[in-house]
C-alpha cells in the first residue's frame, strides 16, 4: 500500500448551521473525516454545480454537495440523444461533460464555498496522471472539502475500459490521487461488478477514507420502430428507483466488507428511503435522479428523515447507522445495547459475517 505523501488534514468543523431546535434529533454525521451538519447530499451530476437550484430551495440547509465531475480541461460530453426514460429511472450517457479545471476554480468553487454546505468534489480522468494532476490543483484550492473520486471513468491506456471494473487499477487511482491529497477520500463504487467487497476492500487499503455506491449499472434502450439503440452511445447509465434493491446491496456489501463509512444512493427519493440506505450501513445517503422529477427532493427528504427518526424515537441518526445489520438486530433484542445506545454506531463497521454470500434469485 502506497503511503501518502501529504498529511491528512484535521477534520473542519461542518458550515454553520441553524441552531437544532430543542428536542430535534442530533442530524450531524462523521464520514471519513469529514463532518456533516445533517446526513442528506445531492449526488454527483444530478445537481450540477448548485447554481440552478438556489432558485427552488435554499441549498445550504443540506449537509453538502457533490458536484458534477470535474476533469482537468473541459471534457465535451457525448452527441444526443443522451437520455432517455425508463421504468422507474433514467438511461444517461452524458459522457462527463464538463468545463474544465480553470473554469470550476474561478466561476464556481467561490459561490459553493460560501453555502452552509460541505463541498465535495467529484473528480474524473482518463488516465492516472490525470486523476493525479486534477487531485493536486484541488489540494491547493480553498472551500474543498472533500474529494469523490468517479472510478467509473474510461481508462484511454487500456482500450476505455473503466477503472473501477477491477480492484487493482482502482487501488492504483486512489493510492495516486492519495499521494497528492490530505483531504478525506470518498471512492465512488461502480455496481457493475461481482467483486463489490473485493474494490471496497481494494481501494480502503490504497487509502480511501470512505466510499459512496453507487453509481449508475449498464443498460440500454432500444428504439422499436427505428430499430436501432436510443442512446447515441448505444449503452448508458441507469438510475432512479429502477436500481434501489441493488444500491442498497451495494451498500450493504461494502460497508461491511471495507469497515469505511459510505454514502448510499441509487433512486433515494424519500425519507424513507434514506432511512432504508442508512439502517442497510450508510453513515450519509446523496439525492440523484429525483431532483429531474421535484427539484425540491433533496430538502424534502432531509425533512422526511427527520420526521422518521422523530416518530420512531431516535435521538441521533448516527444510532441508525447499520442498525439492520444482523448482529445489531441481536444487540437489540438483548437490551441496552442496541441502537440508540452510546456508542452504539460504528463509523467503521465490522467485518461482514459468514453465510452471506448473495442467494439465488428465480
Ligand atoms: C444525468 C446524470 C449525470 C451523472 N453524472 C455523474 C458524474 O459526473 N459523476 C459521478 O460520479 N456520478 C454521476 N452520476 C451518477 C449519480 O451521481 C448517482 O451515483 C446515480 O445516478 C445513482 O443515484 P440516483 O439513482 O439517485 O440518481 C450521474 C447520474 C445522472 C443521472
Amino acid at each position: 500500500m502506497e503511503q501518502p505523501a501529504v498529511p491528512p488534514r484535521p477534520a473542519a468543523a461542518p458550515r454553520p448551521a441553524a441552531p437544532p431546535r430543542p428536542g430535534a434529533p442530533d442530524l450531524s454525521v462523521t464520514v471519513g473525516g469529514l463532518r456533516l451538519k445533517n446526513p442528506v447530499l445531492v449526488a454527483s451530476g444530478c445537481f450540477g454545480y448548485g447554481r440552478e437550484y438556489g432558485a427552488f430551495f435554499d441549498v445550504g440547509r443540506l449537509g453538502g454537495i457533490m458536484v458534477k465531475g470535474v476533469s482537468l480541461e473541459p471534457w465535451p460530453g457525448n452527441p444526443p440523444p443522451r437520455l432517455a426514460e425508463a421504468p422507474a429511472g433514467l438511461l444517461n450517457s452524458i459522457g462527463l461533460q464538463n468545463p474544465g479545471m480553470d473554469r470550476f476554480l474561478a466561476e464556481e468553487l467561490p459561490r459553493l464555498r460560501e453555502l452552509p454546505a460541505a463541498v465535495i468534489v467529484n473528480i474524473i480522468g482518463r488516465t492516472v496522471e490525470e486523476y493525479r494532476a486534477v487531485a493536486a490543483r484541488l489540494e491547493e484550492a480553498p472551500g474543498v472539502d472533500a474529494l469523490e473520486i468517479n472510478i467509473s471513468c474510461p481508462n484511454i491506456k487500456e482500450g476505455g475500459l473503466s477503472f473501477g471494473r477491477s480492484p487493482s487499477t482502482a487501488a492504483e487511482v486512489v493510492a495516486a490521487v492519495r499521494a497528492e491529497t490530505g483531504l478525506p477520500l470518498i471512492v465512488k463504487l461502480t455496481p457493475n461488478t461481482a467483486d463489490v467487497e473485493g474494490l471496497a476492500r481494494a481501494v480502503a487499503a490504497a487509502g480511501a477514507n470512505a466510499l459512496s455506491a453507487v453509481n449508475t449499472l449498464v443498460g440500454m434502450a432500444i428504439d422499436a420502430d427505428r430499430r436501432r439503440p436510443v442512446l447515441s452511445t448505444v449503452f448508458g447509465g441507469l438510475s432512479g428507483p429502477a436500481i434501489k434493491p441493488v444500491a442498497l446491496a451495494c451498500t450493504w456489501r461494502a460497508a461491511r466488507s471495507s469497515g469505511l463509512p459510505v454514502i448510499g444512493m441509487g433512486g433515494i427519493t424519500t425519507g424513507r428511503d434514506a432511512a432504508e440506505f442508512i439502517l442497510a450501513g450508510a453513515a450519509a445517503v446523496a439525492v440523484g435522479t429525483a431532483v429531474f422529477v421535484d427539484p425540491l427532493a433533496p430538502l424534502r427528504v432531509l425533512e422526511e428523515l427527520e420526521a422518521f427518526l422523530v416518530e420512531k424515537g431516535v435521538a441521533a441518526v448516527a444510532d441508525l447507522v447499520g442498525a439492520a445489520w444482523p448482529e445489531r438486530q441481536a444487540l437489540t433484542a438483548a437490551g441496552p445495547a442496541g441502537p440508540g445506545a452510546p456508542g452504539s454506531s460504528p463509523d467503521r463497521a465490522p467485518p461482514a459475517s459468514a453465510g452471506e454470500a448473495p442467494a439465488c434469485g428465480g
